[in-house]
């Protein structure tokens, strides 16, 4: 990701303002960014605030002198990894599907020889329109990538789809669609979150685990170009568009899940954090509060990652530790232990919950640090790392 440049092209429309944050975002994440800005984009942000951002100046005219060969069409597109054009108006749409090139942005656009991403932004007639729907349709035919839109309250007071993707969203797409495709067509299984055990009708036991690591890593896994089977416990997360996903609540069913996808999964990444044990015998209903002790019979549960790496043909498995002292030794011997190829330690205090979190990975080669940063890069970082020693096998 160091590497991507991207050119960022402004069109006209009152979500230009958020492009700023866009920007900001991708250049956080080390994408350096050339923007291109149409005449009418000027009217809603300055090429100043955009200069400011990109450390670079702004491109908005054809006939720019400081550009030595007046090619800037040609040599920008060059350049670039991606175009992204966001906000896209529904003019630049127009122009985009009929091949216009009247403009520096859109001369670019036609000159490209790079993929082309647009954030659609406008009115909700507007983005109803017959011809827009067609236009869009032929963007889409094309090859180009349409982000969004959203629905929701737009800045003419009026309710409907048009509202361009929060600048979040699309710095996600964006750099999703930079990610190398190291596992195409592999068929990755993933447990994750918690898993819980009845105690009642209304109570029961489970662990903290709020799904976000599993979640991010199907979604690197997804980003690389696998088939993704998600077994996931009770989150309060929405899956990732693409996976195939399992709801489950208690062990045993996580169990039968993973067990059912098993055999047509070619890498298994256990990232749940699963019960150790269920109640011997979950009362149907809600059991009455006494002030008498009351005794519950916990029984184990079976160990699924175990169980799925001493398959006779087992797919390459990955396990995760979440210790909250002596993470290096704890790690080791349960890798040995569950005889994995690959397994993952985090500290349980910074990662449970967090946004955040900080890797080691420990396989036959040694261990790999991965540097605290969000989970979603550091499921990028783990997934090019189990692609290598996949693939390599
Ligand atoms: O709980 P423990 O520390 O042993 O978990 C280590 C790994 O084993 C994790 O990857 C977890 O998902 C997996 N596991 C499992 N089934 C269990 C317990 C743990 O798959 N019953």
């Amino acid at each position: 990701m160091n590497k991507s440049h991207i050119v960022l092209g402004i069109t006209g429309g009152i979500a230009a303002y958020k492009a700023a944050e866009l920007l900001r975002l991708l250049t956080k994440q080390g994408v350096s960014v050339q923007v291109a800005m149409t005449e009418a984009a000027c009217h809603f942000i300055t090429p100043t605030t955009m200069q400011g951002l990109s450390g670079k100046p702004v491109i908005s005219s054809q006939w720019d002198a400081r550009v030595p060969n007046s090619m800037a069409h040609i040599n920008l597109s060059r350049e670039a990894d991606a175009i992204v054009i966001a906000p896209a108006s529904a003019d630049f749409i127009a122009k985009l599907a009929h091949g216009l090139a009247d403009d520096l942005l859109s001369t670019l656009c036609l000159a490209r020889d790079c993929p082309l991403l647009i954030a659609p932004a406008m009115n909700r007639e507007m983005w109803q329109n017959p011809a827009t729907r067609r236009n869009i349709a032929q963007l889409l035919a094309d090859g180009i990538q349409v982000l969004g839109p959203d629905s929701g309250m737009q800045a003419c007071g009026e309710e409907g789809a048009g509202r361009m993707l929060e600048p979040e969203q699309l710095a996600e797409h964006i750099v999703a669609s930079f990610q190398p495709k190291l596992l195409p067509g592999a068929r990755i299984l993933i447990t994750a979150g918690p898993t819980y055990e009845a105690i009642d009708a209304v109570r029961g036991i489970t662990n903290r685990s709020s799904g976000k690591m599993g979640y991010a890593i199907a979604r690197a896994a997804l980003e690389m170009g696998a088939e993704v089977i998600l077994v996931s416990g009770p989150t309060a997360l929405t899956a990732p568009a693409g996976a195939q996903t399992t709801n489950v609540q208690s062990a045993a069913q996580m169990y039968e899940a993973v067990m059912h996808n098993v055999a047509r999964s070619d890498i298994f990444i256990a990232v749940a954090a699963v019960a150790d044990y269920h109640i011997a015998q979950p009362s149907e209903h809600k059991i009455k509060k006494s002030n008498a002790p009351l005794t519950l019979e916990l029984i184990p549960n079976p160990d699924i990652l175990a169980d799925v790496a001493t398959l006779p043909n087992p797919p390459y498995c990955v396990g995760f530790a979440a210790e909250s002292e002596n993470l290096v030794e704890y790690a080791e011997q349960k890798r040995q232990a569950k005889k994995l190829p690959l397994l993952v330690g985090n500290i349980a205090q910074q990662a449970i919950g967090s946004d955040d979190n900080e890797l080691i990975l420990f396989d036959d080669h040694g261990i790999h640090p991965l540097p605290r940063a969000d989970k979603l890069t550091l499921a990028r970082q783990l997934m090019q790392h189990i692609a290598q020693r996949y693939t390599a096998r």
